[in-house]
């Protein structure tokens, strides 16, 4: 479960404007909702995502992961947290170069056994259709081949919440679908709360729940308000 609360951002620009991008009374979604989250370019989604997944810090405000509020904790305290209760599929996937499928998936891992950790990281490989990849480095295969391995890493701990930005964006569009279909059906077996944003309005589509960031968030309806 997700649940935000009176958040707040600004970024402070080169010219020395501090200009508001974020400002969101109430965000939730519950365990195993899922949720495509659309905007214009520029408009903050990026960032919220970074917020809720706590790799960015809001100004004010609660963001809370299972009832455990991110925001009270150092960023030490954020990673742990993080690598517990979080996936986060990237836009660009940021596999590790050096590091085969098999084992990009298991560095997303935090099990003590070792056993079992392998176990997980080959079923989710299985999963995503790569088993007979399972040796390769990122650059040894295709770029959709890629995103489905990132997609196996953000489900590795089972994470009670999984964020994706734009996961389909740097994929041809015959394997667009393929990778959204993968990404809703492992949430959906784990009971994983799903939180996509998406440019593509046949991808949104395909979601119940499909927010606009410009109706949650006060800061571009009231820019416009004053337009
Ligand atoms: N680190 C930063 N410093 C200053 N401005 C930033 C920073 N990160 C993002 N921004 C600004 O915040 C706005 C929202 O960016 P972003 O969340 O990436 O948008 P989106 O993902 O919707 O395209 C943009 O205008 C961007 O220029
Ligand atoms: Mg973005």
């Amino acid at each position: 479960m997700l649940e935000l609360s009176d958040i707040k951002k600004s970024y402070l620009q080169p010219n020395g404007e501090n200009v508001p991008i974020l400002d969101i009374p109430a965000y939730r979604m519950d365990t195993g909702e899922q949720a495509v989250l659309i905007g214009p370019s520029g408009c903050g989604k990026t960032t919220l995502l970074h917020i809720i997944a706590g790799i960015t810090r809001p100004d004010q405000g609660q963001v809370k992961l299972d009832g455990i509020d991110l925001t009270q904790y150092s960023e030490a305290g954020r990673d742990r947290i993080r690598a517990d209760k979080l996936g986060y599929v990237f836009q660009t996937f940021n596999l590790l170069p050096a590091f085969s499928a098999l084992e990009n998936i298991l560095l997303g891992m935090s099990f003590a056994k070792k056993k079992l950790a392998h176990d997980r990281a080959k079923y989710l490989l299985d999963r995503v259709g790569l088993s007979h990849r399972s040796g390769n480095k990122p650059q040894a295969m295709s770029v959709g081949e890629q995103q489905r391995v990132a997609v196996a890493r953000a489900l590795a701990n089972r994470p009670a919440v999984l964020l994706a930005d734009e996961p389909t964006a740097n994929v041809d569009p015959n394997n667009q679908s393929q990778i959204v279909d993968l990404i809703r059906e492992t949430c959906e077996e784990d009971n994983i709360s799903l939180l996509m944003v998406t440019h593509s309005m046949e991808v949104a589509e395909q979601f119940q729940r499909i927010d606009q960031l410009e109706s949650i968030n006060l800061v571009v309806s009231q820019a416009r308000a004053n337009a």
